[in-house]
C-alpha cells in the first residue's frame, strides 16, 4: 500500500462525496452526492481543511476538519470516510492521525460526533482514545442520537 495524506483538490470533491454516500451513514442519512460534493468544495476554500488519503493513485478516503469547529474554539472532526473496498486496512487511522497532527496548535481537546447506530466507528474512535461524554438525541435526524466524543491530548 502506498498511502499519501494530502489536501483535497477541488476536482476530487465528487470522489470523496461518493465514498461517504456509499457508507452506512450516507445511506442512513440519505446523503446526496452533488450536495455533499458542493459542501466539500465550499469547505475546502474556507477555514476548514479537507484531507484525502491517496492509495496507489486512487482516492481511498477523506476527512473534513474544522480546526475551531467545536464551540468556535477546539478542533472538530466533521466527517471521515474510507472507501468500503479498503476499510480495515489502516486508512481511517492515518486520516485520524493527520486530524490530530494538523490541529495540534489549535487546541488541546479534540471533538467529534458519531451516530449511535455506527458501532464500528465508535469502536474505531475508542481505540484511539476518544471517550463518550454526551448524547444529543434527534440532532441530525429524528430518532437518531449523536454521541459527543472527546480526546484530551497528553501534554
Ligand atoms: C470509521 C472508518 C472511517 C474507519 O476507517 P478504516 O480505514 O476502516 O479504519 P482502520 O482500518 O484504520 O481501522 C479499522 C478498524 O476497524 C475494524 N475493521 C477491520 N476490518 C474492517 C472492515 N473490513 N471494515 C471496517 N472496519 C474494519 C478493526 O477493528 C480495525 O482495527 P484493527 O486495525 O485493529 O483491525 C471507516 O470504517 C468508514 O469509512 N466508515 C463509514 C463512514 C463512517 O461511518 N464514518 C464515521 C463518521 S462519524
Amino acid at each position: 500500500m502506498s498511502l499519501m495524506i494530502r489536501n483535497m483538490l477541488l476536482e476530487e470533491s465528487s470522489l470523496c462525496s461518493a465514498i461517504v454516500c456509499n457508507s452506512p451513514i450516507g445511506i442512513r442519512y440519505g446523503f446526496i452526492n452533488e450536495k455533499i460534493s458542493a459542501e466539500l468544495r465550499k469547505a475546502a476554500v474556507s477555514d476548514d481543511i479537507i484531507i484525502v488519503a491517496e492509495n496507489g493513485g486512487a482516492i481511498a478516503g477523506f476527512a473534513w476538519i474544522a480546526p475551531r469547529g467545536a464551540f468556535c474554539s477546539a478542533p472538530y472532526l466533521r466527517l471521515i470516510a474510507v472507501d468500503e473496498k479498503v476499510r480495515g486496512s489502516g486508512i481511517g487511522s492515518a486520516l485520524l492521525k493527520k486530524f490530530e497532527e494538523c490541529t495540534k496548535d489549535t487546541g488541546k481537546d479534540l471533538f467529534l460526533l458519531v451516530s449511535n447506530f455506527n458501532k464500528q466507528a465508535i469502536a474505531f474512535y475508542e481505540r484511539y482514545g476518544y471517550q463518550r461524554i454526551g448524547k444529543i438525541p434527534d440532532f441530525a435526524r429524528p430518532g437518531i442520537t449523536e454521541i459527543l466524543m472527546i480526546k484530551r491530548r497528553v501534554i
